[in-house]
């Protein structure tokens, strides 16, 4: 079987491992930048741009690629799944108008209002022609966010407290979001615990895999700027120490009346992963956002954990047959560390030298890392990965973080994550509702 792997970052890493656990996949990956994980799992490599649809296709075509599958949102955005699919090449990932339920914040939010689905904040959109009434709505809501409608590369949203503190200051933001976007969404900011719901779907059927936490704050304690996601946990039991079954349950039905809303919407069934953002709050669980793709770090604390065929589950969802496959994962926690350059995210280093020694036990996987002669080379975002899995999390937060520490270079990480001290502090929060 031959697979398309289109993405350069951890999460197309740990996918990678993940298809190549049938030896009768062979990989070809067409990476933005080289990920020397990716490529030694791989029989061939291109390197490009996502925009280059013609570029990819060819490649697609040259190979004689039974399916793709699609890492990151920008192709997706770019529309890589339709371009495939007109030349004939089957795809796992949504095609451009299917990925609005991640590229269009208020595709998402007027969704799940119209079908009366539950889970969304109070929210509005608004237009440059209703500007006006913004101030207006800042009045009815208590805590506010400002999310742009569009892909920001994780750096758009924006919430009183964090980003600024006054209403003014959030109108002030809409206005600048209404420069260079159609629309800006404004909502009610949610207290509670955040986490990850990385569904895998047909369009008909919908399979939770174990719930993620990801811990967005640099630095130890959920402190200083938020990035792309520091490290990331799962635990043997499938829930989360702050989660009850109910919870779970809930996430999964919204995803599942959400897939079966975009059919009504649409006429067409959604293809690929729909990683749905919860948080539990005092209200129950609400959704923060849809993405049309694994999570980053979490597809390290699931992906290892499967032990179905991957590239059978994915040949299901190509022919709408999910429902005919036994999704499996392993019982076992896992605690994933990412090792990121100083300065990271605001003002990383750039071209320093990285050496990566493990500690034998724990996963590692690369991400933006350049392979040079003399060895591995830092290019400013999230570097290495490392994941622990053991049979409970103080375990598998062990091996994680004895490797993170095993990591030599100009470079930091959380030290916190998984660890008992900032669960139980999770667990509280959850508790003081
Ligand atoms: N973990 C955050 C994301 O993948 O968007």
């Amino acid at each position: 079987m031959r697979v398309l792997l289109i993405g350069s970052g951890a999460r197309e890493h740990v996918i990678a491992e993940t298809f190549k656990k049938n030896k009768d996949v062979e990989l070809y990956s067409f990476m933005k930048s080289k990920n020397p994980g990716i490529a030694s799992l791989s029989k061939d490599i291109l390197i490009g741009s996502y925009s280059d649809l013609g570029g990819i296709t060819n490649f697609a075509k040259q190979n004689n690629i039974d399916f793709a599958f699609i890492g990151p949102e920008d192709p997706l955005n770019e529309g890589v799944v339709d371009e495939l699919q007109e030349n004939g090449i089957s795809a796992v990932g949504p095609t451009k108008l299917m990925a609005r339920l991640e590229t269009s914040k208020s595709f998402t939010r007027e969704l799940v209002e119209k079908y009366k689905i539950g889970g969304n904040p109070k929210f509005k959109v608004f237009t440059k022609e209703y500007i006006d009434e913004i101030k207006e709505f800042l009045n009815e809501i208590e805590g506010i966010v400002v999310k742009p409608d569009g892909l920001t590369g994780g750096k758009g949203v924006k919430v009183q407290g964090d980003h600024f503190n006054t209403k003014e200051e959030a109108l002030t933001y809409c206005r600048e979001v209404l420069e260079s976007h159609a629309s800006v969404i404004v909502e009610e900011k949610l207290d509670g615990e955040e986490f990850s719901l990385q569904c895998l779907t047909d369009g008909k059927t919908v399979i939770a895999p174990p719930p993620a936490q990801d811990h967005k704050r640099a630095y130890d304690d959920d402190k200083g700027q938020n990035t792309g996601g520091m490290g990331s946990y799962s635990c043997a039991n499938h829930l989360l120490p702050f989660l009850k079954k109910e919870h779970i349950d809930k996430a999964l039905e919204i995803t599942k009346k959400t897939a079966d809303a975009i059919y009504k919407e649409t006429g067409l069934y959604y293809n690929g992963v729909m990683y749905g953002g919860f948080i539990l709050t005092k209200d129950g669980v609400k959704l923060l956002e849809y993405n049309a793709r694994f999570g980053d770090p979490e597809a390290m604390n699931v992906l290892p954990l499967l032990k179905t065929d991957f590239a059978s589950i994915c040949q299901a969802i190509i022919v709408q047959e999910l429902n005919r496959i036994k999704v499996v994962f392993e019982k076992k926690a896992t605690v994933c560390k990412y090792v990121v350059p100083e300065g990271y995210p605001d003002a990383p280093i750039k071209n320093e030298k990285v050496l990566v020694e493990g500690n034998g036990k724990a996963k590692v996987y690369y991400a933006s890392v350049d392979e040079k002669e003399d060895g591995l080379y830092m290019t400013g975002s999230r570097a290495i990965a490392f994941l622990g899995v053991g049979d409970n999390l103080e375990e598998a937060e062990k091996i994680a973080e004895e490797a993170a520490c095993s990591v030599k270079g100009r470079i930091f990480h959380r030290k916190d994550i998984g660890t008992k001290a900032l669960i139980e502090k999770r667990v509280k929060h959850v508790g003081s509702f």
